[in-house]
């Protein structure tokens, strides 16, 4: 995992049309989406070493 997180927030939030990737944003809150998304992007090989906040995921829905 690598890159900003705001991609990946996009595509864990909104899912990808066509394709078995789903949207979550209307399943998980801000503090469950941010918590899972940091947990991807820490784990296995992934060392990004940020942490993305319930506040990322309330301005992403644009609140
Ligand atoms: C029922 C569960 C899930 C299914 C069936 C699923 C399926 C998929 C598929 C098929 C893609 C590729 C879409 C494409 O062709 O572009 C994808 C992409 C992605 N999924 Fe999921 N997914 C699931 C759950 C999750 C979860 C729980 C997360 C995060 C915690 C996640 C994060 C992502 C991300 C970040 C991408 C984009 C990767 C890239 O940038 O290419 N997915 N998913």
């Amino acid at each position: 995992m690598q890159g900003e997180p705001a991609g990946q927030i996009e595509v864990v939030m909104k899912g990808r049309p066509g394709t078995a990737m789903a949207a979550f944003a209307g399943l998980l809150s801000d503090a469950e989406l941010a918590a899972a998304i940091t947990y991807t992007r820490n784990t296995w090989s992934n060392s990004s070493g940020d942490a993305v906040q319930p506040a990322d995921i309330a301005a992403a829905r644009g609140g």
